[in-house]
């Protein structure tokens, strides 16, 4: 007589060959359904066990557990091999086509130029430091010996903040540069005094020399601010490298060679510097540099003004703690965009700001 023992075989041979030939996901799905889902084939089996004697049992429920084993590993092999094939591109890939070029960013002109500066200063012994963009007036005009009746402080070059430090109970609520003035008469401490943008990297002198003894070889490279309107050749924002060098017995002679040096690193052998006289509240004597060489002579000129400079004050030395009579030193300042657009012969400021791709990419 034909028992479940004899339909286990072909039952199994039948799920197998369906699995294995299931097109895709979804039938394969369908297919295990069919199969051994709560109302498959081969569960329907298994519940007709419960219809057999004692001694059948045993045996035809090994087969029936080996037979589910085996389902089970023909529908897992056929479910990685379907999810490979979904992986795979619908088109052949076509090896001979040329590769997709990857964008590559570059550095800014004006870091570029940047980099350049603080490279030849390094070969000579020059560190790098900074200071912050929100500064006060103590720093930015006071310490540097600028009176407050200087135009440098006037509300046409400086930005002052909208958000002045707290005042205290009592004392009015300073806004910004107009209560400057204000501030000026109500006696206000210069914490309480509105904060403001650097008009230039100057203040860092103060903030180096506050914080450490001579003596000091730094230059600073930064952002600065002030209130112009932007054309051609000037922008409300721009960049300057600042230097100071403090020691025994620095001369107006060391500024000029170091000057001199850094420029021929930056633009060639064919460079001249002149220094002419000048007033600069944080040095005694104070000088313009002017620059020449062949691309300023392509320009229809002969000089162009790059930098200030001088010996630091002793009115400077003072403010800080060193002692003028042992410590001496220069500073310069200039300004890196008017560099750049001589280097690369750009002929307005306002271009290295409005990240225009087609200008960024020459460089
Ligand atoms: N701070 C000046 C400016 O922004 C530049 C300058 C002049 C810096 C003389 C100096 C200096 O350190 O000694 O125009």
């Amino acid at each position: 007589m034909a028992t479940i023992l004899d339909d286990i075989e072909p039952l199994k041979q039948n799920a197998l060959g369906e699995l294995k030939n299931a097109p895709d996901l979804a039938a394969l799905e369908q297919t295990k359904g069919a199969w051994v889902g709560p109302n498959g084939k081969f569960t329907a089996l298994m519940k007709q066990l419960g219809a057999l004697s004692k001694e059948e049992r045993p045996a035809a429920g090994k087969l029936i557990n080996a037979a589910k084993t085996e389902l089970e590993t023909a529908l897992t092999a056929r479910r990685e091999e379907l999810e490979m094939k979904a992986a795979l591109p619908k088109e052949p890939a076509d090896f001979t086509l040329p590769g997709r070029r990857r964008a590559l960013g570059k550095l800014h002109p004006l870091t570029q130029v940047t980099d350049d500066i603080v490279r030849a200063f390094r070969k000579i012994g020059f560190a790098v430091a900074d200071g912050p963009e929100i500064e006060d007036e103590y720093h930015c005009f006071d310490a540097l010996n600028t009176p407050a009746d200087h135009p440098a402080r006037d509300t046409q070059d400086t930005f002052y903040l909208a958000a002045p430090p707290p005042a205290p109970a009592g004392k009015p609520e300073p806004a910004a540069k107009q209560d400057v003035d204000r501030a000026e008469k109500l006696n206000l401490t210069p914490a309480e005094k509105p904060l403001l943008l650097r008009t230039h990297t100057s203040s860092v002198q103060i903030r180096v020399m506050e914080k450490q003894p001579p003596p000091v070889r730094i230059i600073v490279p930064g952002r600065v601010y002030r209130r112009d309107n932007a054309d051609a050749t000037h922008n409300p924002t721009f960049h300057q490298i600042e230097g100071l060098y403090v020691d025994k017995n620095v001369t107006v002679g060391d500024l000029k060679g170091t000057v001199e040096f850094v420029f021929k690193e930056l633009m060639g052998e064919d460079v001249k510097i002149r220094f002419r006289p000048h007033y600069f509240s944080y040095t005694e004597p104070s000088y313009e540099i002017d620059f020449s060489n062949s691309l300023v002579k392509k320009m229809g000129k002969h000089w162009l003004e790059i930098a200030g400079c001088g010996m630091v004050h002793p009115q400077v030395f003072e403010t800080v703690g060193y002692d003028p009579e042992i410590w001496t030193g220069w500073a310069f300042g200039f300004g890196i965009e008017r560099i750049a657009m001589l280097r690369y012969g750009i002929n307005d400021i306002r271009l290295f700001y409005e990240n225009d791709l087609r200008f960024l990419r020459q460089f």
